[in-house]
């Protein structure tokens, strides 16, 4: 399918038109949103929430944007927002309104020039994915190479602004009406992240640092960016293709590749946190694939954060405080993970999220990775943290802990849909056994430096 008609060059003003009229409505929405949880605060008003949540969808429609991703980070974090919005956030669906190929050319050509097309011996005009910022368009170059191309919508700069000023918003309202969360380190860190997110060079940098981290994995894929074929809105990579998650569980009942799949997703999140500070802070569902051999295509390196070095001893300490019943090496770990002064009440609530995400690494034996598990994972002990949150008067959750809690949640709840059984504490203990704070900076800074990170 070569298509070389780049003439036409009106422009496809549906697409437009209808993201910013989308948009305008998601704004409103969110505001109305404000007044009322601010007219419930103030005035007493009682809002019907499940109403109002279902209203939020009616106005967001098909949208997938800025929006989504923070819901997605957000469901994970206990009390960061009423429950039925972040429900009715993370229901987005992947339908995004997608740029029509006038409008994909005009695009193209304003990132790669004028003959753009004649870089590839082929290129889809219709998508193949939504991307939160753009669109995944496949394509191959004129060596056949397959290649996937993410394409950024326009003006994404100030839509992203403009959604994290709602978001505050809502934040700082809901945080006077009950929250237990003090919010302003969770917006700042999501802001950031969504801010570096933009810029798809800033994402071609995480993604030669992930190549470089997972080098000796030869179970674990990840694209080749295409430099001479991108821009700061457009990534052009290598494509990988492989299955969805629930696709792979599916079609494999089969135990023992269900339990590599987990273990090497375990790998992918892990061996860089440990080994370089780094970690993935979105395992989403459409950022992996499932290779046939039971490897993954891991995938989408916009949203990655570095720790310094101190923060990933802090996560080992809490380990092993929780391990020995250490009360005084607790209170140093949560420290290190940046909990300013934590109180002795503070800790005991804190040791219950930590008891739960632990929990799998704290016994040497073959198991699954929450033998209770029914439904949400971590949503039961998440409810009694609120609880316990609120009965002390809240709590101020460092920039660290979002991401970082993002990850465990959102893998824990990948091996508990692959039922993996694993000796969690094993495999925990050979990626740490040996670590060294003194090391792992050394890693890090080299690693930076050869991606100008740094
Ligand atoms: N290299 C690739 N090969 C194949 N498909 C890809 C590749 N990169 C992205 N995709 C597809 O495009 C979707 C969106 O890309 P992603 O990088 O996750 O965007 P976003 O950061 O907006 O979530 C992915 O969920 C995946 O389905
Ligand atoms: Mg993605």
């Amino acid at each position: 399918m070569k298509d070389k008609d780049n003439t036409d060059d009106e422009l496809s003003s549906s697409m437009t038109g209808g993201r910013f009229k989308r948009y305008a409505k998601v704004t409103s929405a969110m505001g109305g949103l404000a007044a009322r949880l601010a007219g419930e605060k103030y005035l007493g008003i009682k809002i019907n929430r499940e109403q109002h949540a279902s209203d939020l969808r009616a106005a967001l429609g098909g949208l997938k944007g800025p929006l989504m991703k923070v819901a997605q980070i957000l469901a994970t974090i206990p009390d960061a927002l009423p429950k039925e919005y972040v429900n009715e956030l993370s229901h987005l669906q992947a339908d995004a309104p997608s740029m029509g190929w006038l409008f994909v050319k005009r695009r193209m050509k304003a990132e790669l020039g004028e003959n753009w097309l004649t870089q590839f011996r082929d290129f889809n005009k219709s998508a193949s994915a939504a991307a939160s910022l753009g669109q995944v368009h496949f394509a191959e170059d004129n060596q056949g190479q397959k290649l996937a191309c993410k394409l950024q919508y326009p003006d994404m700069g100030s839509a992203v602004q403009a959604d994290l000023k709602q978001l505050k918003l809502i934040f700082s309202l809901y945080e006077k009406y009950d929250s237990a969360i003090s919010t302003k380190s969770i917006h700042e860190e999501l802001s950031d992240r969504l801010k570096e997110e933009l810029d798809y060079s800033h994402e071609i940098r995480n993604m030669n640092l992930y190549r470089h981290m997972l080098s000796d994995y030869n179970e674990i894929t990840l694209p080749n960016p295409i430099e001479s074929l991108s821009t700061n809105r457009l990534l052009t990579m290598t494509r990988i293709d492989g299955l969805k998650i629930m696709q792979f569980i599916a079609e494999n009942s089969d135990i023992e590749i269900r339990n590599q799949v987990a273990m090497n997703m375990f790998k992918a999140w892990y061996v860089p946190f440990y080994k370089f500070g780094v970690i993935h802070g979105d395992p989403h569902l459409g950022n992996y694939s499932i290779r046939t051999d039971g490897g993954i295509n891991l995938m989408d390196f916009g949203c990655i954060r570095v720790f310094r070095p101190d923060f990933v001893t802090g996560v080992i300490e809490l380990y092993k405080a929780l391990r020995d019943g250490n009360e005084e090496q607790a209170v140093n770990a949560y420290k290190r993970w940046g909990f300013e002064n934590p109180s002795k009440e503070l800790i005991s609530v804190l040791n219950i999220w930590a008891n739960f995400i632990y929990q799998p690494l704290l016994e040497d034996k073959v198991r699954l990775i929450n033998p209770s598990a029914s439904g949400q994972y971590g949503k039961e002990t998440a409810e009694k943290v609120h609880e316990e949150l609120k009965k002390i008067g809240g709590v101020k959750p460092p920039r660290e802990f979002v991401l970082m809690d993002r990850a465990a949640v959102g893998l824990g709840s990948v091996f508990m849909h692959l039922k993996a059984k694993l000796n969690w504490y094993r495999i925990f203990h050979d990626l740490v056994g040996n670590f060294s704070e003194t090391e792992l900076e050394k890693k890090q800074r080299i690693a930076l430096n050869k991606v100008n990170l740094s």
